[in-house]
């Protein structure tokens, strides 16, 4: 959904150029997730706003596939999910 990218690429290094893709991918998809459901909250027929919301479940998909290709690249992003979710389990119980 985004137009241009949040991110120079030309300054990342090779070692992680991929890594970098797969979050703008990320960041592009979610963009897009909330794009579809602001149109489909503003929409006044019903068949489209249902039109609209399918699709923001796909840009979920999307997002969900560059995040699994982020977790296939960068071990340290799993270590660091690990920890956000002990320390979620921590504040929530
Ligand atoms: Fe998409």
């Amino acid at each position: 959904m985004l137009s241009s990218l949040p991110v120079d690429l030309k300054k990342v290094d090779s070692k992680n150029i991929d890594k970098e893709i797969a979050r703008v991918g990320m960041i592009a998809e979610l963009d897009a997730v909330s794009f579809y459901e602001q149109l489909a909250a503003m929409a006044t027929d019903s068949n489209l706003k249902k039109v609209l919301l399918d699709i923001a479940k796909e840009e979920k998909t999307h997002m969900a596939e560059f995040e699994t290709m982020l977790l296939k690249l960068d071990n340290e992003q799993i270590q660091e999910n690990i920890k956000a979710k002990e320390e979620i389990k921590k504040l929530t119980e």
